[in-house]
């Protein structure tokens, strides 16, 4: 039977917990050969239909080394391009014997569709719309959890472009399991927002950056507005950025992070980057384990605990 990994809220808070652990093992093995021939024969193909850097290679990477073969697929040089349908695609590929697919895909709720026809064939979302990113929210829970050994009761803050956002979705999904103090600051809103209590907060959100242990910051995902209203750098940059000001109200114990990219002097002012609690490069180097723990998930799951 396929298994597939489509959102984080499928799975329960406990693999959850699984899909941590595996990733932060892999990620202290000091020796590959624990684990480099633990999926031989075994065949993963890359779709991506929306762009990507870190995503698409850290998959690519951690397929290498667990012995995943990968064959990429550009939808450009596929059929697709001569109106090939998705599923067709999909049914195609597992008829050829592939044993996962990959996808990045603007649409949202195909996945869901197709994964429902398919026998053997496993699908990983590797980003989906605006709705789901659920590799990206495993690397960001492994770099929190690296941090402060827990998840329970942190105080989060979301700032930036929530609502065009699939790393907000899939980390809110995860998040609610463990702490009510979840908070967002959106173009959109222009205030401070506690979803769990799901309540305006009386303060201005630059007067509470001293109250959180984590902030992640957001671009704003242009290529997914509808309106053509002028986005300002500038302007956003001074309303919603992580300048030097704010910087300083933030305490040395919060930890900053931008799943990537970002744009420089937008979402914060770039020399901040080398500061010791701005972990972008850390969430980097989780990515390719976090993918790799996804990959044993899917391919060894017999039964949801
Ligand atoms: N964070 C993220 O998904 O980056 P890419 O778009 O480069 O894969």
């Amino acid at each position: 039977m396929a298994k597939h990994l489509l959102a984080v809220k499928e799975l329960t808070p406990s693999t959850w917990q699984l899909l941590i652990q595996d990733t932060l093992q892999f990620s202290s093995h000091k020796s590959k050969s624990n684990f480099e021939n633990l999926f031989l024969n075994k065949h993963a193909a890359l779709l991506f239909m929306e762009p990507s850097t870190r995503t698409q290679l850290s998959f690519s990477l951690a397929c290498s080394k667990l012995g995943i073969q990968t064959h990429l697929l550009l939808q450009e040089g596929s059929s697709l391009s001569k109106g090939e349908s998705l599923e067709d695609t999909f049914l195609n590929m597992e008829a050829m014997g592939l044993d996962l697919i990959i996808a990045r895909i603007k649409e949202e709720k195909i996945l869901e569709s197709i994964s429902k026809k398919l026998k053997h064939l496993n699908i990983i979302c590797a980003g989906e719309g605006k709705k789901s990113h659920p590799s990206q929210a495993l690397l960001d829970a492994c770099t929190i959890f690296t941090e402060f050994k827990k998840f329970d009761d942190l105080r989060i803050l979301f700032i930036g472009d929530i609502e065009h956002s699939r790393v907000y979705q899939s980390n809110v999904e995860w998040m609610q399991w463990f702490s009510k103090e979840i908070y967002h600051v959106s173009p959109k809103s222009n205030s401070i927002f506690n979803i769990s209590k799901n309540c305006k907060e009386d303060s201005s959100w630059d007067d509470m950056l001293p109250y959180f242990d984590v902030i992640i910051m957001l671009r704003p995902q242009l290529e997914r507005h509808e309106s053509n209203i002028q986005f300002s750098p500038s302007d956003y940059h001074e309303k919603f950025g992580i300048n030097k000001r704010r910087f300083e109200k933030i305490s040395k114990k919060c930890i900053l992070m931008h799943p990537g990219p970002f744009y420089q002097n937008v979402e914060f002012e770039h020399a901040l980057l080398t500061q010791p609690n701005f972990k972008i490069y850390d969430q980097v180097k989780f990515g390719v384990f976090a993918r790799m723990s996804i990959l044993k998930y899917v391919l060894e799951y017999k039964n949801e605990t």
